[in-house]
């Protein structure tokens, strides 16, 4: 069973999301977690982060992530940064599962109006089955295509501003 969570950076967990980020996202890149913290300074200071974990023989295993970065160019609007999944288990509904809970906190809790990010190409058609839209702009990231994706506060979602 796939256990969704979000956590601090003081959770434990948040070591093996480093690490899986590094893996899926930066190895890949010729980058690592400390390039990442170097130029984006902001991001893990400011972020929440959600986590697919499974149980393990040897202890709890995160195998997806991602990162939301609220009221982040401008209030109201956040990013999504740092979508990654276990290359063993893609494809299995984590990824869109993360998501999900992401834009749940970010429209129903938090009530941004829109949520963002810099898809490389590879992963727009993930984004776009989520009901994501595409800036026809294409720009360099990191060295590798991306296009800025975007998803708006659905109608029907419950704002409720949290006060923590
Ligand atoms: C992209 C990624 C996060 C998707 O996670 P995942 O758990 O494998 O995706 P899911 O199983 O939840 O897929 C959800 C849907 O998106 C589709 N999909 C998944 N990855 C896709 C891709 N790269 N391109 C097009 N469609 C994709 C799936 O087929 C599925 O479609 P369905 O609605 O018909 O079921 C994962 O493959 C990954 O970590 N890739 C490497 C890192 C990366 O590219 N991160 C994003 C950087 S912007």
């Amino acid at each position: 069973m796939i256990d969704y969570r979000k956590i601090t950076t003081k959770d434990p967990l948040y070591t093996q999301l480093c690490e899986l980020r590094e893996a899926v996202l930066l190895r890949p890149l010729g980058k690592d977690m400390a390039w990442f913290r170097d130029r984006y300074r902001q991001v893990d200071d400011h972020a929440e982060f959600f986590v697919a974990v499974i149980d393990h023989p040897s202890g709890q295993r995160v195998v997806g992530g991602v990162l939301l970065v609220p009221d982040y160019p401008d209030p109201g609007v956040g990013k999504l940064v740092q979508m990654a999944v276990d290359p063993q288990r893609q494809g299995e509904g984590i990824g869109r599962r993360l998501v999900i809970e992401l834009e749940s906190r970010a429209f129903g809790e938090i009530g941004l109006r829109e949520v963002f990010c810099h898809a490389q190409d590879t992963a727009i058609g993930f984004y776009e089955r989520l009901g994501w839209q595409t800036d026809p702009v294409e720009f360099q990231e990191a060295g590798i295509p991306h296009h800025r994706m975007w998803i708006a506060q659905p109608a029907d979602a419950k704002t409720q501003p949290t006060t923590a």
